[in-house]
């Protein structure tokens, strides 16, 4: 009876998986993020990081290539700048053989370096392509978000790295360059990496409203840039959303500060107004109403900084206020209640302003 059901689970299960693969394939092709769509498929598209380019290109042409580490904020280019690369090292075909890569989502601990990448690592590999064409004799490791490598693995990976250096280079990318052990710094070539000027993100978002066909006005764009601060991947997924939720219509400047979560900077300056001028029991129905608005601390927090920093007020009470800020934004990355910690850092604005008075 048993070897019946495997069998007949076996025969079906089959032919479903089959049914299934086809449709999901279809349907990720259609709905690929953008993100990943427009990312830069050879390292000259990679705009804005010259110098890393550079040496890149210099080693694509038969130098030697060091071991390297990208460091610097998110959504600039790191990722993309690697993967590029060694897809112009190695074709297409090559490229699942010589190149392995693991990031945060993959479990990282010490056993992970000791066998996944040793084991990779010790395999040699040939100078030429199947097509003949000559490639370098070297692997590529790339290991993404380095930072959240544990300091013994990151250790175990200081032998491996000196020990299969005639085979492999290793590429570590994070975004807190302190946070890798110096062991590990002093042996690869850094890279920083810039958060993008303004305008080379318009530059890219504009190249994809073309391709996509989409309708925006000219404050949209900007609005876009601004929210998202340097990290064009942000940038170019909040273009996504606006597009999703505005087909057939032009996106604009609302719709943008809409979906980034902005608080209008109306709300922003009644809570301020409130602190200077107001009572605690005003205060409290303003922060409470903020923060059942849905808006999340950390964006009201930035905000909050960026005006009192404008404010007329003495160094003194804007160096207090802002050392409550940083407070604040601890806590609050700790898990702290959002509005227990936006009516502290009211109260402290309160009292700091009201001091004069
Ligand atoms: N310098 C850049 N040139 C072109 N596109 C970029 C650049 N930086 C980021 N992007 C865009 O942002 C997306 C995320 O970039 P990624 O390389 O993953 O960033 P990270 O530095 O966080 O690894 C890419 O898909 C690409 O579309
Ligand atoms: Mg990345």
């Amino acid at each position: 009876m048993q070897a019946f059901l495997k069998g007949a689970t076996v025969q079906t299960t089959r032919p479903q998986k089959d049914k299934t693969a086809g449709p999901s394939t279809e349907k990720k092709t259609k709905a690929v993020p953008w993100v990943e769509k427009y990312r830069p498929k050879c390292v000259d598209e990679v705009a804005f990081q010259d110098e890393v380019v550079a040496v890149l290109k210099k080693s694509l042409e038969g130098a030697d290539l060091p071991n390297l580490l990208f460091y610097g904020p998110p959504g600039t280019g790191k990722t993309s700048t690697i993967l590029a690369a060694a897809r112009e090292l190695y074709g297409p075909e090559l490229y699942r053989q010589r190149v392995l890569e693991l990031n945060a989502s993959d479990e990282r601990g010490i056993q992970v370096v000791r066998e996944k990448v040793k084991n990779f690592a010790q395999l040699t590999v040939a100078g030429t392509r199947p097509d003949g064409k000559p490639c370098p004799p070297f692997k590529i490791i790339v290991l993404d978000e380095a930072d959240s490598m544990t300091a013994p693995a990151q250790a175990a990976l200081r032998r491996t790295m000196e020990k299969e250096s005639r085979t492999t280079r290793f590429c570590l990318i994070c975004n807190y360059i302190s946070r890798i052990i110096e062991p590990l710094t002093s042996r690869c070539s850094k890279f920083r990496f810039k958060p993008l000027a303004n305008q080379i993100q318009e530059e890219r978002l504009l190249m994809i409203c073309d391709k996509e066909n989409l309708k925006y006005t000219k404050e949209s764009i900007a609005a876009l840039v601004k929210v998202s601060e340097g990290d064009l991947r942000k940038a170019i997924t909040f273009l996504q959303s606006a597009a999703r939720l505005n087909v057939d219509r032009e996106i604009t400047e609302r719709a943008v500060i809409e979906i980034a979560g902005v608080v209008p900077p109306k709300m922003i300056d009644n809570l301020l107004q409130i602190c200077f001028k107001g009572t605690f029991e005003k205060l409290e129905v303003a922060v409470r109403n903020m923060v059942d608005e849905g808006y999340a601390a950390t964006q009201i927090l930035s905000q909050l900084h960026e005006s009192i920093i404008e404010q007329d007020l003495s160094d003194k009470e804007k160096s207090a206020i802002t050392e409550k800020m940083a407070v604040v934004s601890k806590c609050l990355s700790d898990g702290a209640d959002e509005y227990l910690q936006m009516l502290s850092l009211c109260s402290v604005i309160m009292q700091e302003t009201s001091q004069n008075n």
